[in-house]
């Protein structure tokens, strides 16, 4: 499909309209796609209809209206020679996401590679396929030439996922995963060499002074750690606050904790579901235990609910404060409902410790004083910095990591650069 087919030579125009038909046949089946995420994910339906498929519908449709713009260069050498580029696609693309976002990380994916005539073999999570492979058919059903998306489930290790990251006719690998299996995709690249973008975990830091509007900055870092039962790889999981008002904010962000509605992802008034798996669960509740072995004070949580809830994966909104920055709690990746609560004095303070992880994909700054805001974003080590306002996202916005947390920047132009060659 990408060598012999029309999908790379047809009008740029064409492979637009292509995907808008695409982006509006998932907008009309939205409450469809909304269950079917929240079937595969546990996530609350209502965030999969109002966050989850509107953004995949938007990251489309900024992604059509990139086809028609392209554009290379000319320059002037002198008067008897003048270069150009061209910007071509890259070839075959692989990409391997997860279970978190399953439909807008596919949407992050297929958007730009598409946009650029690339053709796409995407491999959704072993846990979530459902909503890939609907828009997989639809793509089909609006007409894009077959061959040009093709969606293939399957596990990670020795299975699809290694058989895309080693594969000799795939020229580019994007990742969205574990720092650990990112290191496995770069293994298996270098066969062929091909292009590797990859977005792994974070450990966020999310900074409350005590000039902020404390209100706001309680909802924000509830919606740091909370937001998809935490299983997002920008969460806000360091929560720094500063000692003058650590306690008049920790009893405001409990009373709120206290107040959210668990249960099943398919019940409308549900604000936190289960986790996507047993696996996860178990996972996020040994870091509880680690958390009060090493020493940290659990406020709430911290274990698994009994009595009313129906069967599931869940864990309670949890709580540690007092938490020590060198904790394995505030540096490993919980990707849970868990968040790790660090008391800081000064300005100083906080910005070193900031900065003391491995990680670097996004922070969060809260305060009414713009100058030291701007101050600790150029000195904070993180790809995206929210201040006051936590996980916002859109499709122009470049969204990557610095240090672990991967590299290449995704969204906005930033996504044609990987998905382009120049020539
Ligand atoms: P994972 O990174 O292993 O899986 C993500 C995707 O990679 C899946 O599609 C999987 O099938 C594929 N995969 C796994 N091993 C592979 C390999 N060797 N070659 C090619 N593809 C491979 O993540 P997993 O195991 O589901 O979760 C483990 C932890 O990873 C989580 O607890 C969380 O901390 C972190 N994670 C981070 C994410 C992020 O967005 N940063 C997303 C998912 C998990
Ligand atoms: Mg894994």
């Amino acid at each position: 499909a990408f060598e012999e087919g029309p999908w790379r030579r047809m009008a740029a125009a064409e492979r637009a309209r292509l995907l808008y038909k695409l982006a509006d046949e998932i907008e009309k089946r939205a409450d469809e796609f909304a269950q079917l995420e929240t079937m595969d994910n546990g996530k609350p339906v209502k965030e999969s209809r109002w966050v989850d498929v509107v953004q995949t519908v938007e990251t489309f449709r900024y992604y059509a209206g990139w086809c028609t713009k392209l554009e290379g260069e000319t320059n002037h050498v002198n008067d008897k020679y003048f270069t150009y580029t061209l910007r071509e696609p890259i070839g075959v693309v692989g990409q391997i996401i997860p279970w978190n976002f399953p439909m807008l990380m596919a949407a992050w994916k297929l958007g730009p590679a598409l946009a650029c005539g690339n053709t796409v073999v995407l491999k959704p999570a072993e846990q979530t396929p459902l909503t890939a492979l609907r828009i997989g058919e639809l793509a089909l059903e609006v007409g894009f030439p077959p061959g040009v998306l093709n969606i293939i489930t399957g596990f990670g290790p020795d299975s699809a996922g290694s058989a895309i990251s080693n594969h000799m006719d795939i020229d580019k690998v994007a990742f969205i995963g574990e720092d650990k299996t990112g290191r496995e995709i770069v293994k298996a690249s270098v066969g062929n060499l091909k292009r590797v973008s990859l977005e792994l975990g974070g450990k966020a830091p999310n900074i409350v002074f005590a000039d902020a509007d404390i209100d706001a900055a309680v909802r924000g870092a509830m919606m740091g750690i909370f937001f998809n039962q935490g299983q997002v790889c920008c969460a806000g999981s360091r929560l720094f606050i500063e000692e003058k008002v650590h306690d008049e904010f920790m009893s405001k962000l409990t009373e709120r904790v206290g107040k959210m509605r668990q249960g099943n992802g398919l019940d409308e008034q549900t604000v936190i579901g289960p986790q996507v798996s047993k696996e996860q669960m178990e996972r996020i509740l040994s870091y509880c235990d680690i958390a009060k072995k090493e020493g940290a004070k659990l406020v709430c949580g911290g274990e698994s609910p009994k009595g009313d809830l129906p069967n599931g994966y869940f864990v309670k909104p949890t709580i540690f404060d007092n938490v020590r920055n060198d904790m394995r709690i505030a540096q490993e990746e919980v990707f849970g409902p868990v968040l790790a609560v660090i008391p800081f004095k000064n300005e100083k303070e906080v910005a070193e410790q900031a900065n003391k992880i491995l990680y670097g994909l996004s922070a969060g700054i809260w305060t009414s004083d713009s100058k030291k805001a701007h101050k600790l974003v150029s000195h904070v080590k993180a790809g995206t910095v929210w201040v006051n306002c936590y996980n916002m996202f859109d499709p122009q916005m470049p969204f990557g990591g610095y240090k672990m947390s991967g590299y290449g920047r995704e969204l906005g132009k930033h996504s044609i650069e990987l998905y382009t060659n120049v020539k």
